[in-house]
């Protein structure tokens, strides 16, 4: 039962309770009258300390579509934490107010922290470099939808793999599948962290690194795109030096499976070129949307609207 409880990093969901929210998402999708008002008179704080299109809006539009309402802010210089106010005050308030709390924070261990201040769940939007749960559920709603399952798959995770969170918390979740082999695919100043790199070795996870894109596309199932994350760099000089380090361009995609998934998290500054998006391979606008519809799932089940 996922009523009342917070999600935090995708590990706190057992594989069972995460086929319960793609079934009930897959559910949603095939009728989106389904569960439409059955969180009327509920409310959604959402929290964004940073910048977010689609998380926010996706589980604003989510709530909408539930029959419930938000609040909130989507930027922190209009909250009262631009006063000085600790986040453990600001999450003991909100919790007065709303029935869960979505929150995105730069700093990695942030949503850990609301969790034990709220009195309501808290759904961790993204803490700094750390964790991005609600994506790696739309990521994997994606792949479940458009190849029919999450085991025996090759994935390349591709870009800044070590600021991106979403890769992190997808090549964390992914292992606890059967038959998932992992590339990381990035240039030697963006390599995947060592915690998650040791964990999947640890798991036995077949894994290995490489630098160049054309080495190693045809080997994949699912391509996961991700751009240069630039709020993170200490440096500018680093970032330009780095961001245009992968391009995936249509002659690269002519050395790939006809049945590759091509997914990025979005947003896309340069790293996917605009002629890819007519490729019949191309996912992350779909990605996008199956987001919304996990969202729902998931508010719905929190909420205690649904058994889940
Ligand atoms: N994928 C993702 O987190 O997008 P936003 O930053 O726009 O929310």
């Amino acid at each position: 039962m996922l009523k009342g409880r917070h999600l935090i990093e995708p590990g706190d969901f057992t594989l069972e309770e995460l086929e319960g929210l793609f079934s009930l998402a897959e559910r949603i999708e095939g009728d989106e009258s389904y569960l439409r008002d059955s969180c009327r008179g509920r409310l959604l704080a959402t929290l964004f300390f940073e910048p977010s299109t689609r998380t926010r809006l996706s589980f604003e539009a989510a709530m909408l579509r539930l029959g419930g309402s938000c609040l909130g802010f989507a930027e922190p210089g209009s909250s009262s934490a631009a006063k000085g106010e600790s986040l453990a005050d600001t999450i003991r308030t909100v919790s007065c107010y709303a029935d869960a709390i979505v929150m995105r924070n730069p700093k990695e261990g942030a949503a850990l922290l609301a969790s034990r201040f709220s009195a309501v769940p808290v759904i961790n939007a993204g803490d700094g470099g750390h964790h991005h749960p609600t994506q790696t559920l739309t990521d994997l709603l994606t792949i479940r939808r458009l190849r029919g399952g999450l085991g025996n798959l090759t994935i390349g995770f591709c870009g800044d793999l070590k600021f991106g969170r979403t890769v992190h918390s997808l090549a964390k979740t992914l292992a606890r599948y059967t038959e998932v082999r992992e590339i990381f695919i990035s240039p030697p100043e963006l390599k995947v962290p060592g915690y998650i790199r040791g964990g999947l070795e640890k798991g036995m996870i077949p894994c290995r690194e490489a630098e160049r894109l054309e080495d190693v596309i045809g080997d994949l199932d699912v391509l996961y795109m991700t751009r240069v994350q630039r709020e993170r760099f200490f440096n500018e000089e680093d970032y330009i030096r780095l961001k245009d380090f992968y391009i995936l361009t249509r002659e690269k995609m002519e050395n790939a499976r006809p049945d590759l998934i091509v997914l990025h998290p979005l947003p896309r500054v340069n790293e996917i070129a605009l002629e890819v998006d007519s490729d019949p391979r191309a996912a992350y606008f779909k990605q996008a949307k199956y987001g919304m519809y996990v969202r729902m799932a998931l508010l719905a089940s929190i909420l205690g609207a649904v058994s889940c």
